[in-house]
């Protein structure tokens, strides 16, 4: 039988206080949404359908080509919103796997058991709960003798059915079927909103078969409403990944201010030192040093190398490279094995091969660098003439000596030495010693002139 999954997205998220929707807020590398999104597409589920409203734009966006929207016109509840799925949904049959998008930590193995278990109890409702130690916010969980009754939403709940602490997920799988039945029947409650959480008294009561699954793990009921809601399930999030690395045999050096995104790969006996973000399809390999105080983005960096106080965007790095303090390298650059690039160093759509070492305050942009290069203090590949970006060459063995300013389009050939403070704006062949500068002039005793002059 097959599995549809819907997720309500539409809502307005008045309780962020701010104008951005919660679904598009930032949790480490990504939007509120498109963990949801990710984690239902991990439970194996295909046809995946997005209720958008408030702000579906930017939601539609992000999520582009993943999954398919229906539009809820006005906001008017968690029911509603399942209602307006109605014409895309009513000719199919099957399962609805119902999630909220902004529950982003139930993950893909609870969202597996909801249908599993909706499956092979034959339920006409499955509905996912937990026991936390604040329910505040949440739908609570009434029964009578044992036995499930119904739900009842904070704002209408009575100070004895506050206390429960056993709540509703939001995430749900029922028959198509027999919910766009039941949908229709559902009563507006005195907030102007249509509660899909009270289709479930009207089914019990119909004598069908409403199934709960509990949740052990707490915290995949947090939930974002607000600001303070987010930082929570960040946190745990956060918590989860790097646990999961650590036990994995990375030495993540403190748990609490390291953050890496869920897709970032990382070999064991490598270590993580603290105040560092790995975001994006970054790689990290076997003995590699990161941190303190570095970002790294959607980046690889090979065995051995170190990256210290830096920032690192698409950008590869080879073996055994030591990148920092204070490096900023992106836009697609490659450093072979062994390069070092030292403190104030921008590094920008550059290949630097095997051994070469730039050591200290230089701008390399758009340039190809050949191997065991010295690029002295203070260089700067002078690539743009306010139209257009030019390349520079340089070849194996070339030592460039402290403040040069390399004016690109230029090739540098082979073994070739260029002094310090030179401008050079022309090629220059293989074994050639380049000057480009003013020759210094020495006036001796000149000092005394000008001493009698101001006198
Ligand atoms: C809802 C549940 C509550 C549960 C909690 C768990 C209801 C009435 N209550 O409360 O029992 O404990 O989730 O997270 O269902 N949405 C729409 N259209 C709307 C209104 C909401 O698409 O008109 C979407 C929201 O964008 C959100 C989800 O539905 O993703 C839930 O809405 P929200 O207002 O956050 O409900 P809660 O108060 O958290
Ligand atoms: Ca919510």
């Amino acid at each position: 039988m097959k599995t549809y999954a819907l997720i309500l997205a539409a809502g307005k998220s008045t309780r962020m206080n701010t104008s951005k929707s919660k679904m598009l807020q930032p949790m480490l590398d990504r939007g509120v949404i498109e963990y949801v999104v990710n984690n239902v597409k991990k439970s194996m589920i295909n046809d995946i359908y997005v209720v958008v409203g408030h702000q579906k734009e930017q939601i539609m966006e992000l999520l582009k080509d993943q999954v398919t929207f229906i539009e809820q016109v006005n906001q008017k509840g968690t029911a509603d919103a399942l209602l307006s799925a109605y014409e895309e949904l009513k000719d199919k049959q099957g399962n609805l796997l119902v999630t909220c998008g902004d529950m982003p930590l139930i993950d893909e193995n609870i969202i597996r058991r909801v249908i599993d278990e909706h499956i092979n109890k034959k339920a006409t409702a499955t509905l996912l709960v937990s026991r936390v130690s604040n329910p505040k916010g949440l739908g609570r969980i009434v029964t009578k003798n044992g036995v499930f009754e119904r739900i009842v939403e904070e704002r209408e709940a009575l100070i004895e059915e506050k206390k429960i602490n056993i709540v509703n997920s939001g995430t749900y799988c029922f028959d198509i079927e027999v919910l766009f039945q039941f949908l229709r029947r559902l009563k507006k409650r005195s907030s102007g909103e249509f509660y899909l959480t009270d289709i479930f008294e009207l089914m019990v009561n119909e004598g069908k078969v409403v199934n709960l699954i509990y949740e052990e793990d707490e915290t995949c009921m947090y939930g974002i409403n607000d600001f303070y809601e987010l930082n929570r399930a960040c946190n745990a999030l956060k918590r989860k990944i790097n646990t999961k690395h650590c036990l994995n045999g990375v030495n993540i050096q403190d748990l609490e201010s390291t953050y890496i995104g869920i897709d970032v790969i990382i070999s064991s006996g490598s270590t993580i030192l603290p105040n560092t973000y790995l975001y994006g399809k970054t790689i990290i390999k076997e003995g590699a040093v990161i941190g303190p105080n570095t970002q790294i983005n959607n980046s690889v960096i090979g065995k051995n190398s170190v990256v210290t106080n830096s920032v690192v965007d698409s950008c590869t790095i080879d073996e055994n490279c030591l990148v920092g303090p204070f490096a900023n390298l992106k836009n697609g650059s490659h450093l072979h094995d062994n390069v070092v690039i030292g403190d104030f160093v921008e590094v920008k759509k550059s290949e630097i091969g095997h051994n070469t070492k730039a050591k200290h305050h230089a701008y390399i942009g758009d340039a190809k660098i050949g191997r065991k290069v010295n690029i002295g203090c203070g260089v700067i590949f002078a690539n743009y003439d306010g139209k257009k970006k030019h390349l520079t060459l340089v070849k194996d063995n070339v030592f460039i000596g402290s403040n040069v300013t390399l004016v690109a389009p230029l090739e540098i050939n082979e073994n070739s030495y260029i002094a310090a403070g030179s401008t050079i704006t022309d090629n220059i062949p293989q074994n050639t010693l380049a000057i480009a500068r003013q020759r210094q002039v020495n006036k001796l005793e000149y000092v005394w002139k000008m001493k009698d002059k101001n006198s």
